[in-house]
């Protein structure tokens, strides 16, 4: 018993209250297989990140986004392994949120599993967005029309319509809504009811949910081999390989037209492509051998899904000129389009095939929240509703509830875009963190028959990485350390948008001028052009759309970048010497440096709201969790 913010439980008291077999066993039935878990693993990942966002990553990072899939492959590896050590050790429900508790205490295992309702929850919701897409192209394609204002999210349309949209679809769900004063009645009904159904499946319990995904799983993979089959038939035979390696702005042939830079630029999308594997661990206490099947089946699901999202990117830049993804929100069925290698039965089959894909992804997101949840009840940090087990289903029947009503009411008033930075975040923050806890974990001795994370000692090798990463960055790019600790570009640009009296549009040579503004090289350079520009006269609409586009998309993003550029290469920095000193092992190091490497890209925005959410789980966590956690001293 202890007050401190960092009290910890050990990992026998953990297994003892989970009903563990060896202690005993209560609670959920064991009935997964490794086959069932892995199934569950490719369920989960591959979904509306390979069938949605792809066409996006595939347009900025041209064919050479194949190398940016095995980049983040191998950092969803090493915290995979993590994950594996993690789930051998504590084969319990509480995945990451568990796993924290023995290792950095308790105001960690709360924030993890408070960014995990990001992951889980938050991540479903764009997934049903994303369902709900293709679910309403499916409809149109067999002569099914759901109206659009019953088909789009209220806030999509909202801000299409504020940023003066002009997309079709738009205009008919805003215009052409029933309105009830001043509230528009636009809603994403498909996401709804998909939401309800899916909450009713895990409610009913593990053994119908996981027949039902498996089956999902089977189709699945049978189509992308479909896709990848039909289609690498007729790149081939159609001659359209060179496509692999399309012009640059300089005319020249290359697998990455716009570098490296442009293939990073897709980073989230792809990430996003990822996020799924770890889901497996929360099935722990449904599986049989959990110790030795959870680590296998992540493993497993990571490797299948990697080689599918090669073999598909490849698929998808030989058949169409990367160019041609440009705001294509359904690129696998784009590709077999007519002016494309035109297959017909294709098309209709791949929308098909979204609409699956993309229920197995629910399915086990809204199965992973629930026991997440179950495990933080357990604790104390949650009320005890939560760990209730239906008698009948033997599933965590109000939490199950409960995640429902988190998934399917922020239906109602988010967007995509939103929710899936924010997905993103918390779940790059949530690795990070079981990675980082496996460095503080004690070693332990080989077990047979269990996952056992090799151990590499890192005190050389990690600090002589860092160095080689510092010496190696500073040959080839020689201003990337100047760069990143000069701020006098992003000064000016905000400096320019905050006086700009000007009427531009984006071509206009007003914007031209504040291109070379920001890019001047010296301050006489820039007080002149400074000079012509207030001299313009001005338009409201036009000039909030100018500072809006130099402010967010230019500075702040730069700003943020930077300065998350400097703490990441600062933490590693003390990393190395910390692993210098204390001999940490590697695997969970270069687990901790690709995530964190990852995060990099986030926004300003993302990480305000990030805080701000984190801000609310302290709040309560101070106000319950910390009070009534098992592990408080009594109170006298
Ligand atoms: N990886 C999952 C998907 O792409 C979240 O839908």
């Amino acid at each position: 018993m202890s007050n401190s913010l960092f009290r910890r439980k050990n990992i026998s008291n953990i297994l003892n209250e989970a009903g563990d077999d060896a202690h005993g066993g209560r609670g959920l039935k064991r009935v997964l297989t490794v086959k069932d878990l892995t199934f569950f693993g490719i369920a989960a990942i591959l979904g509306a990140g390979s069938f949605s966002s792809l066409g996006y990553a595939v347009f900025n990072g041209g064919p050479g986004v194949v190398v940016l899939f095995v980049i983040t492959a191998i950092a969803c590896a090493f915290t995979a392994f993590c994950y594996s050590e993690f789930a051998s050790r504590i084969p319990v429900a509480g995945s990451a949120y568990t796993y924290a508790y023995a290792s950095f205490g308790e105001l960690f295992a709360w924030i993890i599993g408070w960014a995990l309702i990001m992951e889980y929850s938050i991540g479903n919701i764009y997934v049903a967005y994303s369902w709900s897409d293709y679910f309403t192209s499916f409809l149109d394609k067999v002569g099914v029309h759901l109206p659009q204002y019953l088909s789009t999210s209220y806030m999509e349309a909202k801000h299409a319509i504020e940023g003066g949209s002009t997309k079709p679809e738009i205009l008919d769900a805003w215009n052409n809504s029933p309105v009830i004063g001043s509230l528009r009645i636009i809603l994403d009904v498909p996401a709804i009811v998909i939401n309800v159904m899916i909450t009713y499946l895990v409610y009913r319990g593990v053994k119908e949910s996981r027949n039902f995904s498996n089956a999902m799983v089977v189709l699945k993979l049978i189509a992308v081999f479909l896709i990848i089959a039909v289609g690498g038939y007729l790149v081939i035979s159609n001659g359209l390989t060179s496509n692999w390696f399309p012009e640059n702005t300089e005319k020249v042939r290359s697998f990455m037209p716009n570098g490296f830079s442009g293939v990073m630029t897709a980073v989230a999308s792809v990430f996003f492509a990822y996020i799924g594997f770890d889901a497996v661990s929360v099935m722990a206490e449904e599986s049989k051998n959990p110790q030795r099947d959870l680590p296998k089946s992540m493993i497993y699901s990571l490797v299948i899904c990697t080689v599918i999202y090669i073999l598909l990117t490849l698929v998808l830049s030989g058949a169409v000129d990367y160019k041609n993804f440009e705001g294509i929100g359904d690129p696998l069925a784009f590709i077999f389009e007519k002016q494309n290698l035109n297959v017909a039965w294709m098309q209709f089959l791949v929308s098909i095939i979204a609409v699956v894909a993309m229920t197995s992804v629910l399915l086990v997101f809204q199965m992973g929240q629930p026991r997440i949840w179950m495990s933080m009840s357990r604790d104390g940090l949650l009320p005890p509703a939560f760990q209730r087990i239906h008698k009948r289903f033997q599933t965590p029947s109000f939490a199950t509830i409960v995640t429902g009503f988190v998934v399917g009411v922020p239906i109602l008033f988010t967007d995509k875009t939103f929710v899936l930075d924010f997905t993103s975040i918390a779940t790059l923050f949530a690795f990070v963190l079981v990675c980082g806890g496996i460095l503080l974990i004690p070693r332990k001795e080989k077990q047979p028959g269990k996952f056992n994370l090799p151990y590499i000692n890192g005190k050389i090798i990690f600090p002589a990485m860092v160095l080689g990463a510092v010496i190696l960055i500073s040959l080839f790019s020689k201003n990337y350390f100047a760069d990143k600790l000069d701020f006098t570009k992003e000064k000016r640009i905000d400096a320019v948008a905050n006086m700009l009296p000007v009427n531009v549009s984006e071509n206009d040579q007003a914007v031209l001028n504040i291109n070379n503004l920001i890019g001047a090289s010296n301050i006489g350079e820039y007080v002149s052009l400074k000079d012509s520009l207030s001299k313009r006269t001005t338009t409201e609409s036009k000039l909030a759309y100018t500072k809006m586009f130099i402010t967010d998309a230019s500075t702040q993003q730069s700003k943020t970048m930077k300065v998350s550029v400097i703490i990441f290469w600062l933490i590693l920095i003390s990393l190395a010497i910390i692993t210098f000193l204390k001999n940490y092992s590697l695997i969970p190091l270069l687990g901790v440096t690709s995530c964190l490497y990852l995060l990099t890209g986030m926004t300003l925005a993302n990480w305000l709201w990030f805080g701000g959410w984190l801000g609310i789980g302290l709040i309560v966590y101070f106000l319950y969790g910390y009070r009534k956690s098992k592990l408080a001293e009594p109170t006298v």
